[in-house]
């Protein structure tokens, strides 16, 4: 079956065409440059910067994989959690093609492309455990197949990529953070400061980012940022070092309780060089399979949307007629 997939939930416009599990074209727009003239997402300029892109988008991305629009047989659409105005435009297009070309529409949920980006290439053996950190969630998800999720830990109150972005507006850094920390860090001493490893002793598995937070802006608020040539750079690296920690120690008592065969990475923050080093170190210590998705499909993209799609389509999940974009749409 050729179906074209949409995202548009947050700050990258992309869209993707598949032929099955063959994805035949993929590009992503990233708005990145627009939000870092705010140091951040605006959703109004978010979404305007969608409505601007996808059609252009769309055309190019059917050219590249040789498909006129009558030749799409069903179109999978990121419908939350997200920007809900960002997501709108995506659902919009989605419902308007759909009806027009008289196909069906797949709602997807963004955390499950994030989670299912770790298909791409190949299936994995069952029951995995996996780490997605994006920019809005982080969360410990056991996969026991397609579509059987089980939350057992998430974060109570900032997510891990939140945090980045957050930290890195501190530090002068600018946005997007994520990428700006590591790059920091790399020339950082990440034993300088001892920072707080929220909830790294509590007995379940939820993460809480936002002591962390709160402990750098106090200790460069005692300091002069440009006093030292490497203060900025110690700060990312204690603050990533940080971090990381307690994902990875939520990680590794997670894999003594659930037993599962294959540790997964997802979300943007996946594209953390150091979480990828300590995650896949981790896989090793417990000798698990390890799936960490390439660069491009842990950030936003409408790949891992199709990827979901595609899984839904094989076990015959009947599209939804009617739905909704929604801000807030649990994964399990
Ligand atoms: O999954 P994503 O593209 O969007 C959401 O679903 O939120 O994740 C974006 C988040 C941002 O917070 C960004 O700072 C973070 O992923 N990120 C990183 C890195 N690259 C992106 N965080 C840490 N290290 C990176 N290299
Ligand atoms: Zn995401």
């Amino acid at each position: 079956m050729r179906f074209l997939s949409i995202e548009t939930s947050c700050d990258e416009t992309s869209l993707a065409v598949f032929e099955g599990k063959k994805m035949l074209s993929h590009l992503v727009a990233s708005q990145a440059e627009l939000h870092a003239k705010t140091g951040g997402v605006v959703p109004e300029v978010a979404s305007r910067a969608h409505l601007e892109i996808i059609f252009p988008l769309l055309n190019e991305t059917l050219s590249r994989a040789h498909t006129k629009l009558n030749e799409l047989e069903a179109i999978a659409v990121t419908a939350g959690p997200g920007l809900l105005g960002a997501l709108l435009v995506g659902v919009e297009v989605a419902r308007t093609l759909g009806s027009v070309l008289e196909i069906p529409v797949y709602p997807i949920n963004h955390m499950e492309g994030h989670l299912l980006a770790n298909f791409a290439n190949k299936e994995w053996p069952l029951p995995a455990l996996a780490l997605v950190v994006s920019g809005g969630h982080s969360m410990l998800v056991l996969m026991r197949g397609h579509g059987k999720y089980k939350i057992i830990g998430e974060t109570v109150d900032d997510a891990a990529g939140e945090a980045f972005d957050k930290v890195a507006k501190l530090l002068g850094l600018g946005y997007p953070g994520g990428p700006a920390i590591s790059r920091a860090a790399e020339d950082g001493d990440p034993k300088r400061f001892t920072f707080p490893r929220g909830m790294i002793a509590s007995k379940n598995y939820n993460f809480s980012f936002s002591g962390l937070k709160t402990a750098v802006l106090y200790a460069t608020a005692e300091m002069e940022l440009t006093s030292e040539p490497n203060l900025v750079n110690d700060f990312a690296a204690s603050f990533q070092e940080a971090v990381i920690d307690v994902l990875v120690s939520k990680t590794s008592r997670a894999i003594d309780e659930f037993y599962p065969k294959t540790l997964m990475l997802g979300g943007g923050v996946a594209a953390n060089n150091l979480l990828r080093e300590r995650i896949t170190a981790l896989a090793h210590e417990k000798k698990l399979k390890l799936s960490i998705p390439d660069f491009t499909l842990c950030t936003d993209n409408a790949a891992m949307i199709g990827l979901a799609a595609y899984y839904k389509i094989e076990e015959g999940v009947r599209p939804k007629k009617v739905f909704d974009a929604t801000s807030s749409w649990a994964l399990a």
